[in-house]
C-alpha cells in the first residue's frame, strides 16, 4: 500500500493555473473522493499522480518515493476512465486477466485465482465467459474496475467511471466497487462531481475549486460543518442558506430568528457575518412556537426522493426549507419557520468561524 504525498504542486497550461500550489496527503488504503465543479483541476491532478502529466512545479510521493519524471508503466498505479478501452471480442476473464499477463512474476494459478477473487466480489462468477460487448454499460465498468484492482497496484485512479451507467446500474456499481475497496485495502482516489456518490463511497473528501483543494475531511464532517460559503452551498440538494446576520449588544440577530441567539467564537464582529443552515434543518408549523418567525411560501417543488423543497420570503430574504411529506400551507401563505441553533453555524466573508450556543436569556 501506499499514500500519495502531494506537496507546492502547481500545473500550468500556458498562462493558465490548473493546479495551484496544492498540499495534501491521501491516506493509505483509504479512498479519497476528488469531489469539485467542472474545470477545477479533478482529472489534471489524476493525470499527474499516474505519469501521463508533467507538474510546472512542486512534487508528488508515493509513501517516501518522489515520483519525479518516473514514466507511468514503472508506477504501479491502476487507472479506469470514464470511457475504459475494453476488448470486446475478449470475454470477461480475459480482460481482466491481460494486465495480469504482462506481469511475468505472476504463476497461472496465482492469476486463476486473482480474477476468480475480483468475479467473486463483483458478483459476475456467471459472466466470466460472456464476451464485452454483450455485457451493459454498468457490467462493462464493473469489468474495468475488475481489470484495475486485480493488478494489486498500490494505488488505483478512477475519473468519474459511473458517468455513462445508468440510475439503477450505478447504484449496483457503486455497492461492487465498495466491497472490492474494502477487500482490497488499496489506495484509491476517485473522481466524480456526483455528491451523493462522493459520501457513499469516501473516507475522506477532497472538495477541489479553482485548482485548490479548500477542504478535506470525511464526508459527514463536510456536510455538516463546511468550512465556507461554497462547500456549504455546493454540497446538498439544494445547498445551505446563508441569511445575513448582525452582532448587537454582545447578540446575534438574524432573520431566521425571532430571539437573539449566543455565539461561541465570535472575535471582532467585523465583516460580512452570515448564518449557514442546511434546508433540512428549517422547519414549518402552523402555531408559532420559541424563536420561530413568519414566512410567506413562495414555491414548492417535489424532489425525486419524494421531498418538497419549499422556497420562503423571511423578511425580503430567501430561505429554502427541505420537508419530509407535503407541507400543510399553499403558495402565499404564511407559516411559522423554525431553526433549531443547534443546526446553525457562523460565517464570516464566506469563511466558517463557529456555532451557535443556543438563544440569549
Ligand atoms: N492539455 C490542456 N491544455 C490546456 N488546458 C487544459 C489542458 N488540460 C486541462 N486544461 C484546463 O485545465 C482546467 C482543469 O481541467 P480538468 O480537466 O482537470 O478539470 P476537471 O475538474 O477534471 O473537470 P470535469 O469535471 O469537467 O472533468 C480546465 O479549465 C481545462 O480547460
Ligand atoms: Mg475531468
Amino acid at each position: 500500500m501506499a499514500r500519495i504525498v502531494i506537496q507546492n504542486l502547481t500545473k500550468k497550461f500556458g498562462a493558465f493555473t490548473a493546479i495551484r500550489d496544492m498540499d495534501a496527503v491521501f491516506a493509505d488504503g483509504q479512498v479519497t473522493c476528488l469531489l469539485g465543479p467542472s474545470g477545477c483541476g479533478k482529472t489534471t491532478l489524476m493525470r499527474m499522480i499516474v505519469g501521463l502529466e508533467k507538474p510546472t512545479s512542486g512534487r508528488i510521493l508515493f509513501d517516501d518515493r518522489d515520483m519525479g519524471s518516473l514514466p507511468p508503466r514503472k508506477r504501479n498505479v491502476g487507472m479506469v476512465f470514464q470511457y475504459p478501452v475494453m476488448y470486446q471480442t475478449l470475454s470477461v476473464e480475459e480482460n481482466i486477466s491481460l494486465p495480469l499477463e504482462q506481469d511475468k512474476t505472476l504463476s497461472s494459478s496465482e492469476r486463476a485465482r486473482r480474477i476468480d477473487e475480483v468475479l467473486d466480489i463483483l458478483d459476475m462468477r456467471d459472466k466470466r465467459k460472456l464476451f464485452i460487448g454483450d455485457l451493459d454499460a454498468g457490467s462493462r465498468q464493473k469489468v474495468a474496475v475488475g481489470r484495475a484492482v486485480a493488478r494489486r497496484s498500490d494505488i488505483v485512479l478512477f475519473d468519474e467511471p459511473t458517468t455513462n451507467v445508468e440510475v439503477h446500474a450505478k447504484l449496483l456499481l457503486i455497492r461492487a466497487f465498495k466491497l472490492v475497496t474494502q477487500r482490497l485495502r488499496q489506495t484509491i482516489v476517485y473522481v466524480t462531481h456526483d455528491q451523493t456518490e462522493a459520501m457513499t463511497l469516501a473516507d475522506r473528501v477532497a472538495l477541489m475549486r479553482d485548482g485548490r483543494i479548500i477542504q478535506y475531511d470525511a464526508p459527514a464532517a463536510l456536510y455538516d460543518t463546511p468550512a465556507t460559503e461554497f462547500a456549504g452551498w455546493f454540497l446538498g440538494n439544494p445547498g445551505m442558506n446563508f441569511p445575513p446576520a448582525r452582532v448587537r449588544g454582545g447578540q446575534l440577530e438574524t432573520p431566521l430568528s425571532a430571539l437573539p441567539l449566543v455565539v461561541t467564537d465570535l472575535g471582532d464582529a467585523g465583516g460580512d457575518l452570515r448564518i449557514g443552515v442546511r434546508p433540512e434543518h428549517v422547519t414549518l408549523t402552523g402555531a408559532p412556537k420559541n424563536g420561530s418567525v413568519p414566512a410567506v411560501i413562495r414555491d414548492m417543488n417535489v424532489t425525486i426522493a419524494g421531498r418538497f423543497v419549499v422556497t420562503l420570503d423571511v423578511e425580503g430574504v430567501t430561505i429554502k426549507a427541505k420537508t419530509d411529506g407535503r407541507p400543510a400551507f399553499g403558495r402565499g401563505a404564511t407559516a411559522h419557520l423554525h431553526v433549531d441553533p443547534v443546526h446553525m453555524s457562523l460565517y464570516r466573508d464566506g469563511v466558517r468561524i463557529g456555532s451557535l450556543a443556543g438563544y440569549a436569556e
